[in-house]
């Protein structure tokens, strides 16, 4: 094993498993210079901070693609029939991104008006937009039957929404149902949503209800299933459970007459925060899916169906890695000492939202030895704006480049503007080129949508 910091250990990219990035804390790239200084895609983090300000979230291009070939080669090694992976667009949804999944092949899963309008704007055919959601609003479904995008129905209210659509423009959207698969996992609660007692979908009792609805409503096409059992997941049995559950709901539509095609299984792939950590990799999981779907048709002699799923962690969680310059420190005698950084809760909420764990090192020590065990803190008016409690750390100075790695999903996509913070910058990195893909927002940004009512102009 390399080590590369005594925190963080560089694992050998031995087997393909080993390179899975999900399994890797660091971005596939990260390297250190004969100096000490971190460097991810060719360029040193230190760096980048001083050209584009910190904090500073950093997109490893090369990792977002490896991941997304390694959930296409392995469908296509595992899987006889058609596939597509859809980058779940809610992980971090901006163009960049959304360009980079769809130069890979992948279609994108979009929750929202603004999630679609991100994907539509960086090029992604409608086609290979699939729109989820447990409450789109009429805007957000018209603007995506107009646009010939895939509705995933959510609940009764959304399917006589769409048939209403349909009907008034001659459009005929294609609609794949979504079903709450009574599937628990071992994840957070927030972030479980397979077991029944779930805001999302329909209850698997409602299927011949919907069955008897999509009969009566051939202006909608019916194409096929969708679940999703959560998030951060490192079992691969609630996801094998998966496969045999949503193949059978095929075979209902077919007995009554309706020949579905296409099965959406979700996301929900882990990755590795901490090297307690210990997902399956990307290959194993999709291994699993496919099997189990295979076998599943094969024991009811349905043919293959179209293949989905929409990976969104998985494919963009490990290649990014967030830069905070260390300011201020407070030690507290036999207690514990804090070292704060200039970003925290609104550029990172998972760890106050979800007690999440991170790894992190200062990039410009990479050779000093740790030396001592701190709390560091965000600098938002918030006790709970911790970012990594009780890590291990070279002795840092005011200035030092404090990186925390696995920032890909769910970071930028739940930043805020909590004590009007503006959002940081993201900066995309390959073979020692940095560009920005994100602007850091500006105190005129913060202010932009704000007005003085008359009467308070003074
Ligand atoms: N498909 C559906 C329908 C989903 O709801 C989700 C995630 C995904 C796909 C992608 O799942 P992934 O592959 O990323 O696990 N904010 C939380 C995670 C919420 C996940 C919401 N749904 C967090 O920071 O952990």
């Amino acid at each position: 094993m390399v080590l590369l910091h005594p925190q963080v250990t560089l694992i050998p990219s031995a087997s393909a498993d080993a390179e899975s990035p999900n399994q890797q804390i660091l971005p596939l790239t990260a390297d250190v210079t004969a100096s000490g200084s971190l460097m991810v895609g060719g360029c040193e983090v230190v760096e980048l901070v001083r050209q584009f300000g910190s904090p500073l979230y950093i997109l490893d291009e090369a990792t977002v693609r490896a991941a997304a070939r390694q959930y296409r080669q392995s469908f296509a090694q595992f899987y006889p029939g058609e596939v597509q992976v859809l980058y779940a667009s809610k992980a971090w949804s901006c163009l960049a991104v959304c360009a980079i999944a769809a130069s890979e092949g992948l279609g994108i899963d979009v929750v929202s008006g603004g999630e679609l309008q991100t994907a539509l704007q960086a090029g992604v055919p409608a086609a290979n937009i699939y729109f989820h959601g447990n409450n789109k609003s009429q805007g957000e479904l018209a603007l995506a039957v107009q646009q010939g995008c895939t509705l995933i129905a959510d609940n009764w209210l959304e399917l006589e929404q769409i048939a209403e659509q349909a009907g008034q423009n001659g459009q005929r959207p294609r609609v794949m149902i979504r079903i709450t698969p009574g599937i628990e996992c071992h994840t957070h609660e927030y972030i479980r949503t397979g077991h029944l007692d779930s805001k999302f979908g329909f209850d698997p009792d409602q299927l011949s209800d919907v069955l008897v609805f999509a009969q009566a409503h051939p202006e909608l096409d019916w194409i096929g299933f969708h679940a999703h059992i959560g998030s951060q997941i490192f079992e691969l049995k609630p996801h094998q459970d998966l496969t045999q559950v949503i193949v059978d709901w095929l075979v209902q539509a077919q007995q009554v007459g309706l020949p579905m095609q296409e099965l959406n299984v979700g996301g929900g792939l882990g990755i590795r925060y901490v090297e307690t950590d210990n997902p399956p990799s990307i290959a194993a999981w999709v291994k699993v899916i496919c099997e189990g779907i295979v076998n599943a048709c094969a024991a009811v002699n349905l043919p293959l169906p179209k293949l989905l799923c929409e990976p969104g962690r998985s494919l963009i969680g490990s290649a990014c890695v967030t830069a905070y310059r260390v300011g201020s420190r407070k030690h507290i005698p036999n207690l514990r000492t804090y070292v704060s950084v200039d970003g925290g809760m609104s550029d990172n909420p998972r760890p106050i939202t979800y007690q999440s764990q991170y790894s992190a090192v200062v990039a410009n020590r990479m050779h000093d030895p740790t030396q001592e065990i701190v709390t560091v803190a965000g600098k938002h008016c918030e006790s709970g704006d911790i970012l990594l409690k009780d890590i291990s750390l070279p002795q840092t100075q005011p200035g030092d480049i404090l990186t925390v790695f696995g920032t890909g999903a769910y970071n930028y996509s739940m930043a805020s503007n909590y004590n009007r913070l503006p959002r940081p910058a993201a900066v995309l990195v390959q073979d020692g080129h940095a560009e920005l893909m994100i602007e850091r927002e500006t105190y005129t940004d913060l202010l932009r949508q704000d007005r003085l009512p008359a009467r308070l102009v003074r």
